[in-house]
């Protein structure tokens, strides 16, 4: 797909893959619109992103239903109609399933899968009328091999990838393409209470290059952008071909995980 004078919606556009993605855009010449719940954050992340190019902010949360229809509405105004919709807000908390409260369970499910299905289903109309449109749903790379300690997380990155899937074949030909993003361990502030360094397994990529990833996915109609290297790749393959084998590995790290990610949060 052309990016230029494309207008798109960025949820969770001020921090992170978000921000670095609406910089990209913008660089290309897209008109974007960025959501998230923290005014200051926004007002910070449109000075930033001023410079590049026409970028709104929208102070919402999408895990409510007013914030969805406050968010969908005010970029519909601002861009004039929607041609891509990026639902990029999500958050986690890591823990032993036993230990997490049921209120961080519902927020991880509110923000991660059902308000990407839901501001999904909001901006089709707006999506059809645009007629070269398309979704992009950032999923992580937790959907495809899931680890101890993000079980909940795993599930809901999961569902809205399989959401994606299903949608892009229910709406091929109809103009409107899906696109799926996981994401690998990624420099964002998301990952700044997370312990878990290169000695588990985690290394941290450059955001810019993730949206550069992601981008040039969009520019090519792409179905899935993976990230997370070589050693991501190997992991994918074994836990289709040798799961037992990760669950090995997994039980031999799983005292030093614990405890490397047990203050990991950001919901
Ligand atoms: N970083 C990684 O290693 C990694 C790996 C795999 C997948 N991902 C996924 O990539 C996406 C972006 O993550 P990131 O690392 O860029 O995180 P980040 O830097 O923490 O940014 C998250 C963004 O989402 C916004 N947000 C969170 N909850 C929201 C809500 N309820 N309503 C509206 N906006 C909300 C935040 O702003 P406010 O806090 O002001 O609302 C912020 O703009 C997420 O879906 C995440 O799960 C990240």
């Amino acid at each position: 797909m052309k990016l230029e004078n494309k207008r798109i919606l960025i949820t969770g556009g001020s921090s992170g893959i978000g921000y670095a993605t609406a910089q990209n855009l913008l660089q290309r010449g897209a008109r974007v619109a960025i959501s998230g719940r923290r005014q200051e954050a926004l007002t910070k992340a449109v000075e930033g992103l001023r410079s590049f190019g026409d970028v709104t902010a929208i102070c919402a949360d999408v895990a409510t239903g007013e914030g969805r229809e406050e968010t969908l509405s005010q970029a519909l105004a601002a861009l004039g109609g929607l041609d891509i919709l990026v639902n990029n807000a999500g958050g986690l908390r890591a823990g032993p399933l036993s230990q997490l409260e049921e209120t961080d369970i519902m927020k991880m499910v509110e923000v991660n899968l059902l308000a990407p299905i839901l501001l999904t289903r909001a901006a089709l109309p707006a999506l059809e009328k645009s007629g070269d449109s398309m979704v992009v749903n950032v999923s992580s790379a937790l959907a495809l091999v899931g680890i101890p300690f993000y079980s909940i997380y795993a599930a809901v990155k999961a569902g809205v990838a399989h959401f994606g899937e299903s949608l892009r074949r229910e709406l091929k030909g109809e103009g409107i393409h899906v696109m799926t993003v996981f994401p690998g361990g990624t420099d964002t502030p998301m990952m700044k209470t997370s312990n878990a360094g290169p000695e588990l397994g985690f290394t941290l990529e450059p955001v810019e290059a993730v949206a550069e990833a992601i981008v040039a996915g969009m520019e090519e109609d792409a179905l899935t952008v993976i990230r997370g290297g070589e050693q991501r790749q190997e992991m994918i393959a074994l836990n289709r071909t040798d799961p037992a084998k990760l669950d090995e590995r997994f039980a031999g790290l799983k005292d030093t995980l614990a405890d490397a990610v047990k203050d990991h949060t950001a919901l």
